[in-house]
């Protein structure tokens, strides 16, 4: 039966081994790191989180290794208000990871073994298709294969679960999956990757929009960085600032961003205003360090948003 408030995440986990330095090293060279920590992340974990510990509805289908890690992951997951029985444990493999510097800037730069989460095949999809068809949308990143972000796509269209699509890491796609697309939140990249507009200011956001309305999308939320996010619901554009604050890393600061919005919308809550509450989660994920340690949960992004009257 659908649950209209319900979210389906599917994505990647990685364990993130985080190191902190002050330069990012340059081909050839060796640089000693400041501080070194392991982490839980992966863009579908961390989004998963966001929503989970902002309240959502939340079920989590992906992959995690045959090992201790994917273990504690699944562990942490579930105390993260997430109902983690489609996380499936891939008999001989490893689970993901990201090997993650850090510069002096807050910077950060990701290299990414796939393991389990590569695993995520179409008929892992199929096999929780009632997970999609029950919720009332769907939420999904590119660390899972494509053609399987295309089988859940599909199984959502079918039966009418809105799709949100965080084109991250940045590739280009097909028309046939944009076009099962109902939103789409990419950053300037990732943007510029999908429409071919380099995005420099408000105008260039509203025509890399436009090419991707013209796609079949309906909402386009291009994030822009320090400058907020530009929202185009059918072509009626405007940019919304996000919140100051001093950034520690910006790691999952996205995912934060999109976690949190799906949970407000899903909560009904209007357009701007759930871009807002998306706005002060990143905002507060920005001041902490690594992933999933970084997510703040629903009663600190309300105070955070109190505080700013
Ligand atoms: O978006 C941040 C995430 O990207 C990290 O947690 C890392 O695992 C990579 O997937």
């Amino acid at each position: 039966m659908k649950t209209p408030g319900k979210l389906a995440v599917l994505g990647s986990i990685n364990a993130d081994h985080i190191l902190n330095l002050n330069t990012f090293p340059r081909p050839g060279e060796t640089v000693i790191g400041k501080h070194y920590q392991i982490a839980f992340g992966g863009k579908g974990a961390n989004q998963a989180v966001a929503a989970g510990r902002s309240g959502a509805d939340i079920a989590f289908i992906a992959c995690v290794g045959e090992d201790d890690i994917g273990q504690r992951i699944r562990e942490q997951l579930n105390k993260d208000n997430i109902d983690v029985s489609p996380v499936e444990v891939i008999a001989g493999d490893s689970t993901g990871v990201a090997l993650i510097f850090v510069n002096a800037e807050g910077e950060n730069s990701i290299a990414i073994h796939s393991g389990a989460n590569a695993a995520l095949t179409p008929a892992i999809v199929i096999k929780h298709q009632k997970t999609i068809a029950e919720a009332g949308a769907l939420l999904m990143q590119l660390e899972s294969p494509l053609d399987s972000v295309l089988a859940a796509a599909k199984i959502a269209h079918q039966h009418q679960t809105k799709v949100i699509l965080n084109p991250a890491p940045a590739t280009p796609l097909s028309d046939e999956l944009l076009a099962l697309v109902d939103m789409i939140t990419p950053n300037e990249t990732e943007a510029e990757i999908l429409t071919g507009v380099h995005i420099d200011s408000d105008e260039d956001a509203a025509r890399a929009a436009a090419v991707l309305h013209d796609k079949g999308i309906h909402s386009v939320l291009i994030t822009l960085g320090s400058r907020g996010v530009w929202l185009s619901e059918q072509g009626d554009g405007q940019r919304i600032a996000g919140f100051k604050v001093d950034a520690v890393d910006t790691i999952a600061a996205g995912d934060t961003f999109n976690g949190a919005l799906i949970t407000a919308l899903l909560d009904e809550q209007p357009m701007a205003q759930a871009v807002r509450f998306a706005h002060a989660a990143a905002a507060i994920s920005v001041t902490r360090s690594g992933a999933q340690p970084s997510v703040p949960w629903r009663h600190e992004t309300d105070s955070f948003l109190q505080q700013q009257g």
